[in-house]
């Protein structure tokens, strides 16, 4: 067999491992996540948030259902915050376990957020689905400071009022963010 081939071959199936991959971790998570897999927040867009939502280096930051933990790292890296992420898909957590390895301050779970306390968030950000919008909202209400940000991505939280609504420029999709405040 040819050289060309062999790589074509090799690189084919390589993706079509990780495909496959993706695919069985998106099927075990979806009980729990009711359907928000894991797509990532544009590095744009987060910058975004960050400069719309005031953070400093003794505030606790949490992301529920973190992905690869990116938005935890741009914030850390910017402000210094402790960031704290619960993902349940287990190849985004292994992602984010591996990028945050020699990152201070960021704290990942293996875990369904709903069972985690995040009274001591000072920020909450999230980008789900609007099925799972009315739970969280619930947990929200229960569970947050006064005074603490809730940043959602795309989907609006039902029973909050948002401060600020961000359309980033520049970004692929012109969607919505919502910054609310507690
Ligand atoms: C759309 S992705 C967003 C990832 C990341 N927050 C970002 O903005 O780049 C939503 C993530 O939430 C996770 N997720 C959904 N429901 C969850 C739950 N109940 N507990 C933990 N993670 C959850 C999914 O596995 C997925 O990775």
């Amino acid at each position: 067999m040819s050289t060309p081939l062999l790589i074509i071959l090799f690189v084919g199936g390589s993706l079509f491992t990780v495909k496959i991959i993706y695919a069985l971790s998106v099927i075990v998570t979806l009980p729990f996540s009711q359907g928000a897999f894991f797509v990532s927040t544009s590095r744009k867009r987060i910058s975004a948030v960050l400069n719309a939502v005031p953070m400093t280096n003794n505030q606790i930051l949490i992301d529920l259902g973190c992905g690869d933990g990116r938005v935890l790292r741009m914030a850390n890296k910017q402000f210094g915050i402790t960031g704290i992420g619960y993902e349940l898909n287990p190849l985004a957590y292994i992602k984010a376990k591996i990028l945050c390895m020699f990152v201070k301050n960021i704290h990942l779970k293996y875990a369904n957020f709903y069972k985690e306390d995040i009274s001591n968030a000072d920020v909450v950000f999230c980008y789900l689905f609007p099925d799972v919008m009315k739970t969280v909202a619930a947990k929200l209400k229960a569970e947050l400071k006064e005074g603490a940000y809730i940043v959602s991505c795309n989907f609006k939280i039902p029973d909050f009022v948002p401060e600020t609504i961000l359309y980033p420029k520049g970004t692929l999709q012109n969607d919505p963010i919502y910054l609310y405040r507690n």
